[in-house]
């Protein structure tokens, strides 16, 4: 796999704030990487260094093997960068925003119309950007940082202040940027978002990145327990419930059995259950997420 993102002992501050003290990661061509964190991690300062925005006070960083402070009118032609809202104004419309983005650029711009409609935004060409609802402004951003075909895509916080549906719309506009071969980091303080869409995360703190791997892979290393509760209809059953490989305790109540363990618990359950024949009514595992990785990582819930 070959990086497209190098950042090796990246620091950057403000005055006495230090905004990142130590960061070090690669992003692979292909890959969806999410820079997570809770607010104030550091996660802007270190996407703005990477873009060539700011400049780092220690710390090397490559993209697409250029130096993006040095190289950034080269650079610029193979980035795409998702805007801030506040930066469009209110009564551009939508085709003349996507006109004037391509008219930035000296390589020869996408198709803007096929853009629009492959975000879902041909009905609202003609309609004022103040006009739209936030995920439609999302989804116009998106097609503004697609506009030069670059190979990197850079989004920060995309779907923050969301509801749902538009958020999930949205990770599927970003999965279809995958699919077409290019490469997004992106920054996010939520969770699921990270969880769902990301291939690798790297997980940030104070401006330090505490670890990175595949949000499966992180759950397992840092929260291997798993609960199993479920209802059977004989109780007598459950009597060997603790004898099932991975079982460290079981609670009851009632016809109601809660299995702590770790590692294959769920699918050792689910064998005993059906080589015994055990009658069950209700089954429900409780695994960890990305969310409880972060508290055990950093001792916070990163919505604190
Ligand atoms: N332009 C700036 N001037 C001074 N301090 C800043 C500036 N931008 C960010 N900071 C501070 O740097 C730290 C990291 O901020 P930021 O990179 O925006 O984190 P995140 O994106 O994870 O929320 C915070 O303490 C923030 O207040
Ligand atoms: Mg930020």
């Amino acid at each position: 796999m070959r990086p497209v993102i190098q950042v090796s002992g990246l620091r950057k501050s403000y005055g006495r704030t230090v905004a990142v003290a130590d960061a070090t990661f690669e992003v692979n061509e292909g890959e969806i990487f999410g820079l997570i964190g809770p607010n104030g991690a550091g996660k802007t300062t270190t996407m703005e260094c990477i873009e060539g925005l700011r400049k780092p006070d220690r710390g090397s960083i490559a993209v697409l093997a250029l130096d993006p402070f040095r190289d950034v009118y080269k650079l610029q032609n193979r980035i795409g960068v998702q805007l801030q809202q506040a930066q469009l104004q209110k009564r551009i419309k939508v085709w003349e925003a996507v006109d004037l983005w391509a008219s930035l650029y000296k390589k020869k711009s996408v198709d803007g119309d096929r853009l629009l409609d492959q975000l879902g935004l041909t009905d609202k060409r003609n309609a004022w950007f103040m006009n739209l609802s936030g995920g439609q402004k999302q989804r116009l951003f998106i097609a503004l940082a697609l506009i030069n075909d670059p190979e990197v895509v850079f989004l920060d916080e995309l779907t923050t202040g969301l509801d749902p549906q538009s958020r999930h719309a949205i990770w599927d506009l970003v999965r279809g940027i995958r699919e077409r071969g290019k490469t997004v980091f992106l920054t996010t303080h939520l969770m699921e978002e990270a969880e769902r869409l990301c291939d690798r995360v790297a997980i940030m703190e104070h401006g330090r990145i505490i670890d990175i791997d595949t949000p499966a892979n992180l759950v397992l290393r840092h929260c291997p327990e798993r609960t199993v509760v479920i209802e059977v209809s004989d109780p007598a059953a459950a009597e060997p419930f603790n004898l099932i490989p991975r079982v460290e305790r079981v609670e009851r109540n009632g016809s109601q059995f809660t299995i702590y363990g770790r590692g294959d618990l769920v699918t050792e359950v689910i064998h005993f259950l059906s080589e015994n024949r055990v009658r069950v009514t209700d089954f429900r595992a409780i695994l960890p997420n990305l969310e409880d990785v972060f508290l055990k990582l950093t001792g916070r819930s990163i919505r604190e």
